[in-house]
């Protein structure tokens, strides 16, 4: 039987952190698929690429596009280009993308305009807020595709609703998946971690933040910064900074002030190391997806920085509060972070996220369609 070519391609972050347990999959089950790892060079730092690599033992790529950062247009079109070149070469019989970043969009959108079928993992998700860069990216990436994983049976209500229920096929997050494989790596870490930053479980809160909507706008950002003081007075505030953050940050002077006070700003962590952050913290703010999921799965009480998310799920039990004005940080953090029956009814909800199988069902389905 001839070998079927699959091209997925990944490029930022939290795509290399989706696609590691299906790469997994279909490198130890499935040899008839020949599969090969494209990366758009859309994030390139060590903190924000490399180390997921290694910590997640993902092959190295077989090509890095390095688009590098720039305008929305300039990147995507930067990838479009490259990935074009790439796919006209190498005859791909699919192009698999996941997540909602641009490099999700450039090459649906590459893939799609020469007639090669597109598998898209985390279908379905919707938040929407058409001014979110990842709203245009996700929905115009799952009308570009023949096949769609949809994690949630949201993602299943929001696909029919579009017209797309034929392609949608229900298969869990892929993250509940890497999730699991990581966590026995975590709690061997966790100790040293901890003792090496002085600090103690449940003794600080954990802030991740850079959605444009919260850090392009400097007076925004501002406003976070002052309300991040106030919470430092009270609990301690652990900051890991995300590359577009740090340099909003830096503008303002906020990592010389002596108002930071119990404020630790830190590079952006790998894998383990923020999952060791945030499972051993009182609470979580962050305008990220991938850890509202994160924090609802470990049972981590959390605030996000958004008036609106593409995982409603995690609202179920006030696990995941939404909070647009950062007047109101301190406030809804101390409510969350001391607050035990909340964490116990967090710890009880159910988890609609899937069963750790997701990569398992992703592979099959390919399988069988190809
Ligand atoms: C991208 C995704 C977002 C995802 C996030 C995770 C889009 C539209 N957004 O946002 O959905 O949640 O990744 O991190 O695709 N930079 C570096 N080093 C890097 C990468 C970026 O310094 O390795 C800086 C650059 O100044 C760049 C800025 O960060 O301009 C933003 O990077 P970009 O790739 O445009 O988007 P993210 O904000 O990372």
């Amino acid at each position: 039987m001839s070998k079927m070519d699959v091209m997925l391609v990944v490029g930022a972050r939290p795509q290399f952190i989706k696609s590691a347990p299906v790469i997994k999959e279909i490198l130890s089950k499935h040899r008839e698929i020949d599969l090969s790892i494209i990366h758009s060079g859309q994030h390139y730092d060590q903190q924000m690429s490399e180390i997921f690599f290694r910590e997640l033992k993902i092959p190295a790529p077989l090509v890095n596009l390095q688009a590098g950062s720039g305008s929305h247009a300039t990147q995507t079109a930067m990838m479009m280009k490259g990935l074009e070149g790439l796919m006209l070469k190498t005859k791909p019989h699919m192009v698999m993308v996941p997540g909602d970043t641009n490099t999700t969009l450039a090459a649906s959108l590459a893939a799609v305009k020469l007639a090669i079928p597109v598998a898209h993992i985390e279908a379905g998700m919707r938040s929407g807020d058409m001014t979110m860069p990842e709203e245009i990216n996700r929905k115009l990436a799952d009308h570009c595709s023949t096949l769609l994983f949809a994690p949630t049976q949201t993602a299943v209500c929001n696909l029919k609703k579009e017209g797309l229920g034929k392609a949608t096929r229900l298969t869990g997050d892929t993250m509940v998946d890497v999730l699991h494989t990581v966590v026995p790596f975590v709690q061997l870490k966790q100790d040293t971690m901890l003792e090496r930053l002085e600090l103690l479980p449940q003794d600080y809160v954990l802030v991740t933040l850079h959605r444009p909507s919260n850090v392009d706008n400097l007076n925004r950002l501002r406003e976070i910064l002052t309300a991040l003081r106030k919470v430092a007075k009270r609990l301690q505030v652990i900051f890991p900074v995300h590359p577009r953050t740090r340099a909003r940050l830096a503008k303002l002077g906020a990592f010389s002030s002596p108002k930071n006070g119990r404020i630790t700003f830190m590079s952006p962590q790998g894998y383990i190391e923020i999952l060791i952050l945030l499972k051993n913290a009182s609470c979580l703010l962050t305008d990220s997806g991938g850890m509202q999921k994160e924090s609802f799965l470990l049972h981590v009480p959390c605030i996000t920085l958004r008036s609106t998310t593409e995982w409603p799920e995690t609202l179920i039990g006030k696990a995941n509060q939404l909070l647009f004005k950062p007047e109101m940080i301190p406030k809804a953090i101390l409510e969350i972070a001391f607050n035990e029956k909340l964490k116990q009814t967090i710890t009880s909800l159910r988890n609609p996220f899937g069963d750790g199988h997701a990569s398992g069902k992703i592979a099959r389905i390919l399988k069988e369609t190809l």
